[in-house]
């Protein structure tokens, strides 16, 4: 989705915004750009001198210069000559992931006013665009893109015509002005042409950053701003989250938040009681790939650090201990139900976890897509003793985030499982488990899905154990498996042969079904997504039972299945399923945890098989997935497309 980064300092800000762009890239975007406001030494109309007619055209204004293209960061680079086109100390820049209007240069930010002195960037949506468009332009605003954030800089020329230039805190009441007027969740970067070296942030729901660097007296001399602290990790180790309401104002020197939300209009200056700056709980290193081809693969081998980092803090003495995060004895004893919610494979997470509370505690549970459950919560038996789980990565996914506001508005209490401490759902939600995968890049979810699952069933051992409903033995026994997860996934990620090869033989292929049973199913769900995502190959996953009625139809000579097999009390039936499948010509890609006269018979039914290692059936899950994420990555390769950014797809999905 949409990326905000602003600079100003002593430095060129081009190739710093340009920089930061290249760390938002991850997150997904069909168009980029940047403004810079000129030093007041350069000519008005100042020659970029484009390579080329391949890339949209700069527009330069002064002292706004801006430029923007449709696609990705290179051909910006390009027509900047790598940031050495625009010069300047203090501007903001951009990736646009399209919502209101196609993909194009013209609907790249920024976006400027008509008298071109105020240059906006903006995340999320402005919902009451539409109204806000009509009446300026029944004033003589012309329009030239068609997003929803041309309103705000027109908004903000005409508010700030306003005000007598000498008002104090001029810029500022303009600001606060518009966004009163303002509907839906959003984040925006503000430039004016008469403010040197001053950017001016607004948060209102959707996530934003501001931090400062310093020289080696400790004295600030730049300040940032930024959608996603991934893009200030070169830059400065702390960093702010702006709140809701919230603007701030930042120059080199200083950082002043002031609150929006007063009813009778005044500015409030919070500077004093805002929340001091926190550390940046990634490293520089976290954000490159080193020498792995791809974030994704990295991530995949990442996954067994991932486990263990997110289960050691929690392990005392043997035993899953919550209660630093307020999930003490006291408090899981008395739930009553549990209510899972998350989006893509958050959501699959959210299922595996339903499974693990109802087998491991009793507890009747639901999982639900987030999208659905504002619209269609479940049947509540009691609210207050009902916990609301959102999982998510980001912790800014718009549908989850909803689920989590609804949830909370329904009496539920609220945890979150999240793997970004400083997100908007981390600072909403009334508990919160941190998975600790580290930044995670590539769009598809790799690291992030399995320290989810170590989540889930880190809540479902204490909830069981505060309820009394497991034996200390099948406590002990599972707890103690769960230390062994870490070195099994690296002993699962060393076992590619057989992937690599099954990846070749599905480059062409125009379908490939999933099948499992019980926790398999899910399994399978979280496979064929994440060969749809980064392969674009159609893939569905059937729960194994089902095939017969419908879905058989489909197999035919040379489709590949690929069925999960690591629940022994469903192996005969996954047995019958494949022996379906082959009998119908499919080509089965069997993968299972079976051993001796079992493993024997899967490999008679099936074309391949790929053994993992023993362990509970409960804890499969964990590692089944690893397999199928290094599948579609290795069919993704073959396929020669764009494997940490495929098309259309964002990272942080920050619009409903
Ligand atoms: C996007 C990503 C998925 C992710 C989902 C939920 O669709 O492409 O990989 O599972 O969002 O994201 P979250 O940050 O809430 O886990």
């Amino acid at each position: 989705m949409c990326g905000i980064i602003g600079y100003t300092g002593g430095e060129q800000a081009t190739p710093i915004l340009l920089d930061g762009l290249s760390r938002l890239a991850y997150r997904g975007y069909d168009s980029v750009g940047v403004v810079v406001q000129a030093p007041k030494n350069l000519s008005s109309h100042t020659d970029l001198g484009l390579d080329g007619g391949e890339v949209s055209p700069v527009s330069v204004y002064h002292p706004l210069q801006v430029a923007k293209v449709q696609g990705k960061l290179p051909a910006l680079q390009k027509i900047t000559k790598q940031g050495k086109a625009l010069r300047g100390c203090c501007g903001l820049g951009h990736t646009r992931w399209a919502t209101h209007g196609s993909p194009t240069a013209k609907n790249a930010h920024p976006h400027l006013s008509m008298d071109g002195c105020v240059a906006v960037v903006h995340n999320g949506i402005i919902e009451n665009h539409g109204h806000l468009r009509e009446v300026l332009e029944r004033e003589g605003y012309v329009f030239v893109s068609d997003t929803d954030t041309e309103v705000v800089a027109h908004l903000v020329e005409r508010a700030y015509a306003k005000i007598d230039p000498a008002t104090p805190l001029a810029h500022e009441k303009a600001i606060a002005e518009v966004v009163r007027c303002l509907e839906g969740n959003f984040a925006l970067g503000i430039l004016f042409a008469h403010t040197q070296d001053t950017l001016y942030a607004v948060a209102c729901g959707n996530p934003l950053v501001v931090g400062q660097g310093q020289n080696v007296e400790g004295v600030a001399t730049a300040g940032y701003v930024a959608s996603d602290m991934a893009a200030l990790l070169p830059y400065t180790r702390k960093i702010r989250q702006v709140e809701r309401g919230i603007l701030v104002k930042i120059t080199p020197e200083h950082l002043c938040f002031y609150d929006m939300t007063d009813e009778g209009g005044e500015l409030r200056d919070v500077t004093l009681t805002t929340k001091p700056p926190k550390d940046i709980p990634w490293d520089v290193s976290s954000a490159d790939k080193g020498e792995y081809p791809h974030f994704m693969y990295k991530e995949i081998y990442e996954q067994p650090v991932a486990m263990a980092s997110t289960l050691s803090p929690w392990l005392k003495k043997g035993v899953i201990d919550l209660s630093d995060i307020g999930l003490d004895k006291s408090f899981l004893s008395q739930i009553e139900q549990v209510v899972f919610v998350g989006c893509g494979s958050a959501y699959h997470a959210a299922r595996i976890g339903k499974h693990w509370v109802e087998t491991l505690c009793g507890l009747p549970c639901v999982a639900e897509l987030a999208s659905e459950f504002r619209y269609h919560p479940p049947v509540l038996l009691h609210p207050t003793k009902t916990l609301a789980v959102c999982i998510s990565q980001s912790g800014e996914t718009a549908d989850t985030l909803g689920a989590l506001r609804h949830a909370k508005a329904m009496g539920m209490p609220t945890l979150g499982i999240l793997n970004v401490a400083g997100s908007t759902m981390a600072g909403e939600a009334d508990h919160i488990l941190l998975t600790h995968a580290g930044l995670e890049v590539a769009v598809a979810t790799t690291k992030a899905y399995t320290a989810q699952l170590m989540g889930c069933i880190m809540l479902s051992l204490a909830l069981a154990e505060a309820k009394g409903l497991l034996s200390s033995t099948q406590y002990t026994t599972l707890t103690h498996e769960l230390c062994q997860m870490p070195t099994l996934a690296g002993e699962v990620l060393m076992n590619t042969e057989g992937i690599v090869s099954f990846a070749k033989r599905l480059k062409n292929v125009r379908d490939v079904y999933f099948i499992g049973r019980g926790l398999d199913d899910v399994t399978a769900m979280e496979g064929s997504l994440k060969l749809k995502e980064i392969s674009y190959i159609h893939a569905e996953a059937y729960a194994a039972g089902e095939l017969k009625h419908g879905s058989i139809s489909l197999i035919e000579e040379g489709v590949p299945v690929v069925a999960l097999a690591t629940q022994p009390h469903l192996y005969p039936k996954m047995l019958s399923a494949m022996s379906e499948v082959g009998a119908r010509g499919g080509e089965v890609f069997c993968l299972t945890n079976s051993q001796g006269e079992d493993l024997q018979r899967f490999s008679q039914v099936a074309d391949h098989v790929l053994t993992l290692p023993a362990t509970s059936p409960h804890l499969s899950p964990m590692l089944a997935v690893m397999p199928l994420q290094l599948l579609s990555y290795h069919t993704a390769l073959c396929r020669g497309v764009d494997i940490d950014q495929p098309r259309h797809l964002a990272k942080s999905v920050t619009v409903e």
